[in-house]
């Protein structure tokens, strides 16, 4: 380490943007920035860009948060997270995927939401020139784990139906293919992958010695038509070698507590609480225990009703333009018509010209030819704003 003396003159007089690391500069924020800057100067606007959901948090997590709080449970956690949340976790794992609790060979932290076990992971695997496999259309934050962690994010074209096969992850496969990231159900299209999809996906990474880290942070939304044995499906039913990310915040309406967790080989997960241990610490405190009564609440009649705004985007769209049928999550991928001659962006600057509010497809993609809806809004209002783009497209 080395100390030094203060030379320079006042703050002033620093030319601070040369301090700004490449890393930093290499990350460009203009796409979703210039998305939100029009919306600011929208009135009464339409919004169908919300990432998250449109219900309140269950009473018995406020409850159970706030009572953490009252006895003064404010303090650090363990790094790993507290054994009582630990616990709830795995007994939720045993009937939803089959896993048995830790072990030998597994192991579980609970990490500062699910954007927390992404980038430890990312972290704890790669190095300059490791290749990791992101399916495009991406969630924004995997594209920039490359520049986070020194890694290269090798991008699986999934266009037109947005299915991250194991036929188009194999193309993307080179020697220095560390791992392969999916995401089911999808942000920002909504596919869902089948159990017989995902298995070919495990067989190929066991094949190639890769890892398979599988964001589910989405899977209790996850429709009638594609839940087998009705859980939504996952790699872990078929696998206790994938790197299970799973989150509390979009489940439960309560994405400011930040919480969520990743499961999965012993090696890896305790890699991942070393980068915790000097990075978040731990996760927020009273959030942990706010979150364990929530594995015995009932969200059957929430996803029935996004199942019904579902089937309203789909119809909206019907005849006019192509969305893939949206198999879970509350977002939809919708795309322009090509007919109409313009991007995607073009498109949305049209659209929140008319008072609605959707993502352009750039930000989420390499491509410019969709935008994404969010149908986590009341139906009133969706139909609303379903309504007008479908006018758009039409006129
Ligand atoms: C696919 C996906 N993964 C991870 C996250 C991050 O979630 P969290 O708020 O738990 O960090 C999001 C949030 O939008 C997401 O859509």
């Amino acid at each position: 380490m080395t100390t030094h003396t203060s030379s320079g003159g006042p703050l002033g007089r620093l030319s601070l943007s040369s301090l700004i690391s490449q890393r930093a500069r290499s990350i460009d924020a203009s796409g979703i920035r210039k998305v939100f800057d029009l919306a600011a100067k929208m009135k009464d606007p339409i919004n169908l860009s919300i990432g998250q959901p449109d219900f309140l948090v269950p009473a018995v997590m406020k409850e159970a948060a706030k009572a953490a709080i009252d006895a003064d449970r404010n303090g650090y956690t363990v790094t790993q997270g507290i054994p009582e949340l630990i616990d709830a976790t795995w007994n939720h794992l045993r009937t939803n995927v089959g896993w048995d609790g830790p072990g030998e060979h597994r192991s579980l932290v609970i990490t500062s939401g699910t954007s927390g076990g992404i980038v430890l992971a990312a972290m704890a695997l790669l190095d300059a020139g490791d290749e990791m496999i992101i399916p495009d259309p991406y969630f924004v934050m995997y594209a920039q784990l490359g520049k986070m962690t020194g890694g290269t994010m090798v991008c699986c074209d999934t266009y037109p139906d947005f299915r991250m096969t194991a036929e188009r992850i194999e193309r993307c496969m080179t020697p220095r293919t560390k791992a392969v990231l999916i995401c089911s159900p999808s942000n920002p299209c909504g596919t869902v992958l089948s159990g017989s999809e995902l298995r070919d996906i495990v067989d190929l990474c066991r094949r190639r010695g890769v890892l398979l880290i599988s964001d589910e942070i989405y899977d209790e939304f996850c429709f009638s038509d594609m839940r087998e044995d009705g859980h939504c499906p996952s790699p872990a039913r078929f696998s206790d070698e994938c790197l299970l990310i799973r989150g509390f915040g979009k489940t439960y309406g309560c994405t400011g507590w930040r919480l969520g967790y990743v499961a999965g080989p012993k090696e890896i997960v305790q890699e991942i609480a070393k980068f915790q241990q000097y990075t978040y610490v731990c996760a927020p405190s009273m959030a942990q225990w706010g979150v364990i009564p929530s594995f015995g609440v009932d969200l059957a009649p929430i996803v029935a009703d996004y199942e019904m705004r579902r089937q309203m985007v789909v119809d909206a769209f019907a005849g006019v333009t192509n969305v893939p049928r949206p198999g879970g999550a509350f977002y939809a991928f919708v795309e322009v018509p090509k007919r109409l001659g313009i991007t995607g962006h073009e498109f949305v600057e049209q659209a929140i010209a008319n008072r609605v509010l959707v993502i352009p497809g750039n930000v989420f993609s390499r491509r410019d030819t969709h935008f994404r809806i969010s149908f986590a809004t009341k139906p009133d209002k969706l139909a609303e704003g379903l309504a007008i783009l479908r006018g758009l497209m039409t006129a």
